[in-house]
């Protein structure tokens, strides 16, 4: 069987690529490597975690020895890095945090991978998911191409910058075989309630002030998060090595437009007045830094992969919604934080 190790698993977009790989390749024996900070919830993971080619692995890829016998003793074949600090108003209060996740804990699994790999690199791949925030921010026209000059504003995009520039000089240096890319917003069920969608979604229900950066003209560009499962899948399985993609969307939205439809979706679905959910729209100080517009141009992995998004905006809040509205009982084992005793209680019985 092949052995791929996937890091972050139990976040957000890992939950969904971990979901994906172990359901449709059953030759393949799926090692979930994840810390559980905060941001890990192993009840993303529930319908897949008896899997027989499914295995969590509580560990940080900040501490090196673990890293480096970890893949000693299982003898990957491939890695898909997504583990990550994600949250850009974390990363203005807690820099290093994400230099030592982000940074050096893909060096460590550089490192491991390369010690491993080392003079027989055929087979082999590690794939880097990475940001759109890496390019900075646009004005009002343009897009990010692949060739667009990194020039990273917030702690977190320099800190994912340095990574991607990690996987390439050890590309360049030591030969090793990566595939990279850049992705856009991406939104969907499993998304943790501190981001816009689905902090929103969470405050709409709990008739909570919804808070509005600055004047909300901030645009971003949104991908339904399956979608980017699915181009990760393309990307690994079929990108050619040592090639960079960007993934979006193409979608773009202003912050203000784009909550006042999530407020005029959650009216309908709460059965409230129109215009009843908007009035919880607060306007609030400014994120520093806060870069005004990331739109992604996808024509590379769409013309050499065949890949583009397979569902609408609007097709993609509505599954959103719906799971949110569905699923009560994550929101409050997130909101409580009981879904942080999982994995203690799991690892009791
Ligand atoms: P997330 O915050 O939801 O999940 C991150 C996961 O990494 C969590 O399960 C966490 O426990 C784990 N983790 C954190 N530090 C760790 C460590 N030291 N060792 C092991 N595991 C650790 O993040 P996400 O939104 O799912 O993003 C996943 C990746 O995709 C990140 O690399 C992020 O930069 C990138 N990305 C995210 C988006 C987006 O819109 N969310 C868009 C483009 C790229
Ligand atoms: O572009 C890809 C990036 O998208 C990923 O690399 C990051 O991991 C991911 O967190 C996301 O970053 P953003 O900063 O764009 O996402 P966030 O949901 O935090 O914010 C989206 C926009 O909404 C941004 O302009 C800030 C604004 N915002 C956000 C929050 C949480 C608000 O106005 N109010 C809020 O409360």
């Amino acid at each position: 069987m092949k052995k791929i190790l996937i890091t972050g698993g139990a976040g957000f977009i890992g939950s969904h690529v971990v979901r994906l790989f172990v359901t449709k390749y059953r030759d393949y024996h799926i090692y979930n490597l994840d810390a559980l900070t905060y941001a890990g919830n192993l009840e993303n993971l529930t319908d897949i975690e008896a899997a027989p080619n499914y295995t969590f692995i509580k560990g940080d890829i900040t501490d090196a020895d673990f890293i480096s016998e970890l893949f000693e003793q299982h003898a990957f074949e491939g890695v898909i890095h997504l583990a990550a600090e994600s949250h850009v108003d974390r990363s203005i209060e807690d820099p290093l945090a994400f230099v030592k996740t982000n940074v050096f804990g893909t060096v460590n699994l550089l490192n491991a991978a390369k010690k491993e790999w080392e003079n027989a690199f055929e087979g082999k791949r590690f794939y880097h998911i990475s940001t759109d925030e890496v390019y900075g921010s646009l004005g009002a026209e343009g897009l990010f191409t692949e060739t667009t000059a990194y020039d990273p504003n917030s702690p977190y995009s320099a800190s994912k910058a340095s990574s991607d520039h990690f996987v390439r000089a050890y590309g360049e240096t030591y030969g090793l075989p990566y595939v990279l890319t850049n992705c856009s917003n991406n939104y969907g069920p499993n998304h943790f309630p501190e981001k816009l969608i689905p902090l929103f979604i969470h405050n709409i229900i709990a008739n909570k002030p919804l808070p509005v950066y600055g004047d909300g003209n901030y645009t971003r560009d949104w991908l339904f998060v399956e979608d980017h499962a699915r181009a990760i899948d393309l990307v690994f399985h079929q990108g050619a090595a040592q090639e960079t993609y960007n993934i979006g969307g193409f979608n773009e939205w202003k912050n203000i437009d784009l909550v006042r439809l999530l407020c005029s979706i959650m009216d309908g679905k709460l059965g409230r007045r129109p215009g009843k959910s908007a009035e919880l729209i607060t306007y609030v100080k400014d994120r520093p830094g806060h870069d005004l517009r990331y739109a992604i141009d996808a024509t590379k992995i769409k013309e050499q992969l065949g890949w583009e998004p397979s569902v609408t905006f609007e097709q993609g809040l509505e599954i959103t919604v719906n799971w949110y509205l569905n699923h009560p009982e994550w929101l409050d084992h997130v909101t409580s934080g009981a879904y942080l005793n999982y994995y203690d209680v799991k690892s009791e019985e």
